[in-house]
């Protein structure tokens, strides 16, 4: 399949060498992924620093007074200041490890939202939120006695700032909980504009960063985040590693989410205290290996640069939605004015489950369904979509593969 061309500087044939799986076939066909959203594919940096860890140089972190121990430590360390600084945040103690961005959030909700919301005080989510940014507040809002509101997109796929300033107006909102790019729309938010709204009003501000935080170069000082949360795995790391960002001063004075190991200042019988954050946030073995491995993968990311990732991706996105829109009877989900490599669609009267299985017998991978967003799909007028995400390693080529395979789609049901 023809690469074509990139962008200047973007060497794409020796990025897509980097990820081994690329290169296989799918039922005889050139394998085309494009359902990275759901979860990247991982570079050979990643796998073999992983393997490197579990091969040489294995020990639990923060235990053992001896060589091996030790020098795991530092590099499970190391990647908290790794992601300090790739998040650009004030200092390492304001990165928290997690299993995934749910967790992140549901750390967030549980913590922060027992200890320093009050009954009576409010929640605001957007109609574009994943479950994980959603069904943590309302599990909240059912313990604790929060409200929950949720502000209208409009039918571009952007905030309804009419609808935003309508939800903030009793003054009674002390969170805005909002994705900072739709996994189904493609959207950007705009998150610094957002986060000096949540403040002017009294609110706290967390962004789900899942989907951002893979395609351009994200600032949690600049935004003024006060919760940012993102996975490894969409990132082009390992599953089982999440990331929790939040301001030194409210991690200082939320609580732990959970007990056990690590997470300690000392323990008897009638009582425990409490390590410091992000210690504190970190019961129990934590996913070491894992953890490395994101290290690797945003050293990955680093060493290609965030000009030409977005650049590239940029591009990728452009084109798709321009021979997507060739097609007749295909529909488009989302117009922002800021987007990124995330591309929803309906094709006819198929079902998204058969668009993407035939594609599959194409060797082309889209996820198909509702992307954990089912309140979204009832406000777009659907009950499901055929999406596909975009990576550093996808081609031009790979989606005019798209288009071509969703030709044959159509013809199959027609
Ligand atoms: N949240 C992931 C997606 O959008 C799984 O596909």
């Amino acid at each position: 399949m023809s690469l074509a061309l990139q962008t200047d500087g973007f060497d794409i044939a020796s990025i897509r060498a980097d990820f081994p799986i690329l290169a296989q076939k799918i039922y005889g066909k050139d394998l085309v992924f494009l359902d990275s959203a759901a979860s990247a594919q991982k570079p050979r940096a990643v796998i073999e620093a992983m393997t490197h860890v579990m091969q040489a140089q294995y020990a639990n972190v923060h235990r053992g007074l001896y060589f091996l121990s030790e020098r795991t430590s530092d590099a499970y360390e190391g990647v908290r200041d790794k992601v300090a600084a790739f998040l650009h945040a004030a200092s390492r103690e304001e990165i928290v490890f997690t299993r995934n961005a749910t967790e992140s959030i549901n750390l967030v909700a549980h913590s922060f939202g027992r200890a320093l919301l009050r009954p009576g005080d409010a929640i605001v989510v957007s109609e574009m939120e994943h479950h994980a940014n959603l069904v943590p507040w309302q599990m909240l809002r059912d313990a604790h006695g929060v409200e929950l509101r949720v502000a209208k997109i409009t039918d571009a796929g952007e905030i309804d700032w009419d609808s935003l300033a309508a939800c903030f107006a009793d003054g009674r909102v002390k969170l805005l909980a909002v994705t900072h790019m739709s996994n189904v729309l493609g959207s950007y938010t705009p998150a610094s504009r957002l986060a000096a709204f949540a403040h002017q009003h009294g609110a706290r501000i967390l962004l789900d960063g899942s989907q951002a935080v893979v395609h351009r170069r994200v600032d949690v000082q600049a935004i003024d985040a006060d919760f940012y949360v993102f996975s490894g795995h969409k990132l082009y790391g390992p599953t089982g590693i999440g990331v929790l960002y939040a301001k030194r001063d409210i991690l200082e004075a939320m609580p732990p989410f959970m007990g056990g190991g690590d997470m300690i200042g000392s323990v008897s019988f009638a009582r425990s205290t409490w390590a410091k954050p992000p210690h504190r946030f970190e019961a129990g073995t934590p996913a070491i290996i894992e953890t490395i491995g994101l290290g690797a993968a945003i050293d990955y990311i680093e060493a290609i640069g965030f000009p030409a990732i977005s650049a590239h991706e940029q591009i990728l996105t452009d084109h798709a939605l321009k021979i997507l829109s060739e097609i007749d009877g295909l529909r488009l989900l989302g117009a922002a004015q800021d987007r990124g490599g995330v591309v929803s669609f309906t094709l006819d009267q198929a079902h998204a489950h058969d668009i993407a299985t035939l594609l599959d017998r194409q060797g082309i991978a889209v996820r198909a369904g509702m992307h954990c967003a089912e309140p979204l799909m009832g406000r777009l007028g659907v009950t499901s979509t055929a999406r596909a995400s975009f990576g550093v390693y996808t081609t031009l080529g790979e989606i005019d593969a798209l288009a071509v395979g969703l030709r044959r789609v159509q013809q199959m049901f027609s």
